[in-house]
């Protein structure tokens, strides 16, 4: 049974084809680059818009597949920027009309640690997603995915994006701060914020910001930013760890991908016993794969949504879904 799963709910549309076996048929994606400041809602759905049709036709293509043997369509229905997530949800609606077959509407969030577990083998793990839109410290207990700490302002790619914008470095900034932050040993002072298992960047950006401007040099400032945040999230996430008692700890969301981030968890995780596991690049941004895969595990378990409850929901939170496949998991 193959799954074709569309996913947009910012800057990248994306488009997977997984079995129900989580054989991934293809994934590809195209990212709307903005030439200058951040990425603005409306273009983000009229990018989705303008680049569906083709993104399908290479999708069906790398899959050797045609759309005749779909059987199931899957959207991301949110968290994300309302435009981008209604462009998608009504791509995903035609298909399902067009084609007669059923549709689901999944969490984004759960898309992201879902394809995880599947491209590494990770059972019930501690996650730390982190994206441009979403800092979570995740794990799986009574039924759902419950969030054990999340950012208090801004997302930890949001940080780093707006710091490279500000500096004229452009965007993302995620892999424009990394490659400098290499350059660079020298620690400068910024505040570090955590409280509990949440966390805070936006202190963070502006001290960053004012050193810039008080002539400090760019690649220090980069190196201390990853530290800073990097600490953070490890301080967060082996609370967590020491809280739920888990042995295995998954890293994804976009800036999953940063190598310093990586090696800081990993000591962490050796430190504890714990198993660290990371999904492999293309997997760790948002990819159309997690939501074909999701969207096979939702329709097996709680079968098709109804046309008219497959309204995005803009604040769609990682705990208000049931994940009743995790118990099956476990046993
Ligand atoms: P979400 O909707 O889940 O919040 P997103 O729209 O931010 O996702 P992702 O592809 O998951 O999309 O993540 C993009 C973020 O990852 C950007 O903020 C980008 O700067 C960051 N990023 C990419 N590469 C790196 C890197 N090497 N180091 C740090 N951050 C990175
Ligand atoms: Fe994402």
């Amino acid at each position: 049974m193959l799954c074709l799963g569309i996913e947009g709910t910012a800057e990248k549309t994306g488009i997977g084809i997984v079995d129900d076996k989580g054989n991934i048929l293809s994934s590809i994606g195209k990212s709307l680059i903005p030439s200058t400041g951040g990425i603005h809602p409306r273009e983000a759905a009229e990018h989705h818009s303008k680049h569906i049709p083709e993104l399908l036709k290479e999708a069906f293509e790398e899959a050797g597949v045609e759309a005749k043997d779909i059987d199931l369509v899957a959207f991301s229905q949110g968290p994300g920027l309302g435009p981008a997530l209604r462009t998608v949800a009504t791509a995903a609606r035609t298909i399902a009309l067009t084609l007669g077959i059923p549709i689901v509407g999944v969490n984004h969030c759960i898309g992201h640690i879902e394809i995880g577990r599947l491209t590494t083998g990770a059972e019930d793990p501690v996650s730390l997603y982190v994206s441009g839109g979403n800092t979570q410290v995740i794990a799986f207990e009574e039924n759902r995915y419950r969030v054990f700490g999340e950012t208090l302002d801004i997302a930890i790619g949001n940080m780093l994006d707006q710091f490279s914008r500000e500096v004229g470095m452009g965007h993302p900034g995620g892999p424009k701060v990394e490659e400098l932050a290499e350059k660079s040993s020298n620690y400068i002072r910024l505040p570090y914020t955590v409280k509990g298992m949440d966390l805070a960047f936006s202190g963070l950006l502006t001290a960053a910001l004012r050193k810039y401007e008080t002539g400090a040099e760019l690649e220090d400032l980069c190196y201390s930013l990853q530290e800073t945040a990097f600490s953070m999230l490890v301080e967060v996430t082996e609370r967590a760890l020491a809280h739920t008692k888990k042995r295995e700890v998954l890293l994804c969301g976009g800036v999953a991908v940063n190598k310093r981030l990586r090696t800081m968890l990993e000591k962490m995780c050796d430190g504890h016993y714990a198993k660290f596991f990371m999904p492999p690049p293309e997997y760790c941004g948002d990819n159309g794969a997690m939501i074909a895969w999701l969207g096979q595990l939702t329709y097996k378990y709680k079968g098709p949504d109804r046309i008219e409850d497959t309204t995005i929901i803009q604040r769609y939170r990682t705990d208000q879904v049931d994940i009743p496949w995790m118990e099956e998991t476990k046993e």
